[in-house]
């Protein structure tokens, strides 16, 4: 019979989302520009309808106070608060503060994402993080915000998912610009690297009170063959490429394999570490392959709980700081199984204490990059058409675990866990 938990007073509990995927009326992106291309999206959807949530924001955070969240890790689009490279739009950064206001009214903490994906497409047409001036166009914008946010922001997360964006764009080709080119997606993922420490310096330099991170993608590589040899030292490697060298690099400043080796940033760049998690994969020889040996969701992803902890406590062994699971939802269009992920993965962290918050994602159905609008990770359901908003079951039931911080036998009962 399944039993009830508690959760340990010091996890707060909320949602993520990030600007590209949910504010609409944009085209000043290169998410934008590729979504026009024939093909590039499974839907032929653009981010320019999105939730629309740039105009209907009140509207959101009114639904975010009913359904109890606590925290909020919220983007800012680059492209709207630099809409011309080194002009910065009073206009649009005004819009965000007051967004932010109105959060904290609202008793809603705020965690806000610098860069998630989406670059202006000025600085993607420069070459973006290939570019040689990348490092101080970043900067320059990270300034003006932090200025900008300057007693009203304390915790950012520098960069999303560094590990995806340079794989993804610049090795498996199928994000903007489309390169598969794997000399081009490491001097990515070095150049990031910097961004987020240089970022972490000039957080600290305008406001120390700042919490500042960043947040990669953690998944759990298995191998398929548990005893093969080569599916064991393949799963290793992909660890390491994906997503050990990176993260190491980015939080201590140390570079090693595959990055060559170098120690002349060595020292600590983050004060949480953000940790988005999905899924456990299978490794067979040089494939990556979805995990068929568990249940999964509607994008064949593998449903681990237990690879949550295992990575909790791994990256806590070895960074010794509080961790944000900044990240963490499924694809489930009909909402049959979202409340019992929801169960097992918080069961999965409840006895962790150094876990401090946990960021569901996501809030609203959003624009889910090159799957469109197909992907519904939504605890609230959204009509594209009429931008209708509709809490799912596995919504309500969230709100109630916030509110109890608890999941009682009755709501087992109640939610059919
Ligand atoms: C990204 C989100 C995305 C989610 C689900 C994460 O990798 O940060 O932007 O929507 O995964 O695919």
């Amino acid at each position: 019979m399944t039993k009830g938990f508690k959760l340990h007073d010091d996890l707060k509990l909320g949602v993520a989302t990030a600007a590209t995927q949910i504010e609409g009326d944009e085209q000043n992106t290169n998410w934008y520009e590729f979504s026009l291309g024939k093909g590039n999206v499974k839907d032929g959807s653009t981010p320019f309808r999105a939730n629309k949530h740039y105009q209907l924001y009140k509207e959101d955070i009114a639904l975010m106070k009913k359904m109890n969240i606590e925290i909020y890790r919220m983007g800012i689009e680059w492209a709207r608060i630099e809409p011309e490279e080194g002009k910065f739009s009073k206009e649009a950064i005004t819009h965000y503060i007051d967004e932010i206001k109105l959060l904290k009214k609202n008793n809603i903490e705020v965690l806000v994402t610098l860069h998630h994906f989406s670059n202006p497409l000025w600085f993607e047409k420069k070459g973006a993080f290939l570019s040689k001036d990348a490092i101080p166009t970043f900067l320059r914008f990270v300034e003006y915000v932090i200025t900008s946010f300057k007693g009203l922001v304390n915790e950012y997360c520098t960069i999303n998912e560094a590990n995806v964006y340079a794989t993804s764009s610049y090795l498996f080709g199928v994000w903007p610009p489309m390169k598969k080119d794997f000399k081009a997606m490491l001097k990515v993922m070095k150049t990031l690297a910097l961004c987020h420490i240089e970022a972490y310096k000039l957080i600290k330099s305008i406001d120390p009170t700042c919490k500042v991170g960043f947040a990669n993608h953690m998944a759990k590589f298995a191998p398929k063959r548990e005893k093969n040899i080569i599916d064991k030292i393949a799963s290793k490697l992909y660890d390491t490429g994906f997503q050990n060298s990176l993260t190491r690099a980015m939080a201590t400043g140390v570079f090693k394999f595959p990055f060559g080796s170098s120690k002349k940033y060595k020292g600590n760049y983050i004060d949480f570490f953000g940790m988005n998690y999905y899924s456990r994969k299978r490794i067979k020889g040089v494939s990556l392959l979805e995990d068929d040996t568990v249940s999964h969701n509607d994008l064949g992803w593998g449903i681990s709980p237990e690879s949550l902890n295992e990575l909790c406590e791994r990256f806590h062994n070895e960074y010794k700081v509080d961790i944000y699971i900044t990240e963490n939802g499924t694809c489930d269009a009909k909402d049959e199984f979202r409340c019992k992920f929801i169960f097992d993965h918080l069961k999965a962290i409840s006895t962790l204490q150094y876990v401090k918050r946990y960021y569901h994602w996501t809030f609203i159905d959003n624009w889910e990059w090159a799957e469109g609008e197909s992907a519904r990770f939504g605890l609230v359901a959204l009509d594209f058409e009429t931008q209708e908003r509709k809490i799912r079951k596995s919504g309500y039931f969230y709100s109630k675990i916030i509110k109890e911080k608890e999941i009682t036998d009755e709501m087992i009962e109640e939610y059919s866990l």
